[in-house]
């Protein structure tokens, strides 16, 4: 353990896309003020890239080369940022540096949700600590707040917009009428999307942020398989609209939620009032809403993805291990997923067992009795309408929209399969489930 106070803390990066190569630039840029804070210096004196040539850093001092096992062997790294993504070699390297002995940094949220109950057992035995702040809602420090601002709460649900690029998707347009594939193109040239955007479009990317956020404030395995996955490819620009005349706006939400009925863990388009901040947060802004028992709801928000923000979580944890060295502590203080005796007992909830409320919008023919056919059928699940409004018809086919009570998922797939039967129907009806986030 490096804890001679003369000596400068030594990171090692392996992989230097966005998120390495701010990890550099930000230590670069406020390295002064940050060893003001530690008491120590930073230093950066390995990078593991397959892009970068050697002769950009030949003046540097630092070893740069393209193998990221160079990066995790080399006896004086002591702390390894990992900013390749992926699983492979991601999950090799981290295992590894921790093997090895080293603190470990990563910003790979597929890597620590999927394959984060192997690591973290790893670094527990062999004392050493793995972090993971920027893998959650970029440069807001929900780990953090999580795990340690709330820790004295139950935590009884929390909801957020966690992936940047969706929430820019969605956002530019609701406000500019921008279409889909224009504006996913301008999130990958910001460096906000995944390598592979579908990940981000299609929630995967969200449910990685959510299982980390679950398992830290329910105190339970990270489960990732369990988590309900819902995009936002199928979002049409009359949704959103109709959605903002009924006083609601359209977030891409991951919701965890504890009650006696199990944990709730989903990610889906999600009505929200505009009222509450949460509906309001725009761009590549990410927020959460956490509900303790003692606290009541708290609200983080910030930016979501992007060089400086993501760096920013990333040097925090370096900085968090670097206090540890200073202080001659090699294992953490606080464990990794929060909880030194977890939760055993608690079991996810399938999604047809939830309960929302919901928007829907089906394309009739416009005919005579078509309304009171719906009327039936919802009825017949005892699903209770809260408001409809049929927009003008539109040729020969008609738009109806309906919100509804709470209802259970399971009732609403019934309901939903024998609406899309009549003859009258269509097309398939949109689903968009509704959240009113009662304390
Ligand atoms: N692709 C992610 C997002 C990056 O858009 O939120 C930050 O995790």
């Amino acid at each position: 353990m490096n804890s001679d106070p003369l000596k400068s803390i030594k990171v090692g990066i392996c992989g230097f896309g966005t998120v390495g190569g701010g990890t550099l630039s930000l230590i670069q840029t406020n390295g002064e003020e940050i060893a003001r804070r530690l008491g120590r210096d930073i230093t950066v004196s390995r990078i593991a890239s397959r892009s970068l040539k050697v002769s950009d850093f030949s003046a540097s001092g630092m070893h740069v080369g393209t193998d990221p096992f160079e990066v995790v062997n080399d006896p004086d790294v002591d702390i390894v940022v990992e900013t390749l993504g992926g699983f492979e070699p991601a999950f090799e390297v981290v295992r590894q540096a921790l093997a090895n002995g080293k603190h470990v940094v990563t910003a790979n949220k597929a890597l620590i949700a999927e394959r984060g109950n192997a690591l973290f057992a790893v670094a527990k035995e062999k004392g050493v600590t793995l972090s993971f702040e920027s893998s959650v809602a970029g440069g807001i420090p929900i780990i953090k707040a999580l795990r340690e601002g709330l820790a004295a709460n139950k935590i009884n649900w929390l909801a957020g917009i966690i992936n940047g690029t969706g929430n820019f998707i969605l956002t530019e347009m609701a406000e500019k009428q921008r279409q889909f594939d224009d504006v996913l193109r301008q999130a990958q040239e910001l460096g906000y999307a995944e390598a592979d955007p579908t990940f981000d479009v299609e929630g995967i990317d969200a449910a990685h942020k959510l299982t980390i956020m679950a398992s830290i404030a329910f105190g339970i395995p990270l489960q990732f398989e369990k988590t309900y996955t819902e995009g936002i490819s199928h979002i049409q620009p009359e949704d959103i609209n109709y959605a903002q005349e009924l006083g609601y706006r359209i977030k891409h939400l991951g919701i965890a939620r504890i009650s006696d009925k199990g944990i709730e863990m989903r990610v889906h388009p999600t009505l929200i009032s505009r009222k509450r901040l949460l509906a309001n947060v725009d761009g590549v802004g990410n927020a959460v809403l956490v509900n303790g028992n003692a606290v009541g709801s708290t609200l983080y928000s910030g930016p979501g993805a992007g060089a400086g923000a993501t760096a920013s979580a990333v040097v925090a944890d370096i900085i968090d291990i670097g206090r540890h060295l200073v202080a001659g502590i090699a294992a953490p203080i606080v464990p990794a997923l929060g909880y030194q005796r977890p939760h055993q007992d608690l079991s996810v909830m399938n999604i047809e067992d939830i309960e929302s409320e919901y928007y829907l919008r089906i394309t009739a023919k416009d005919v005579l009795g078509v309304m009171a056919k719906i009327s039936r059928i919802l009825q017949d699940y005892a699903i209770s309408i809260e408001a409809i409004i049929q927009k003008e018809a539109d040729s020969d086919s008609v738009p109806i929209v309906i919100l509804t009570h709470s209802a259970v998922e399971r009732q609403m797939n019934k309901a939903i399969a024998a609406i899309e039967e009549l003859d009258d129907v269509v097309a398939a009806v949109t689903r968009i489930r509704v959240e009113n986030f009662s304390d």
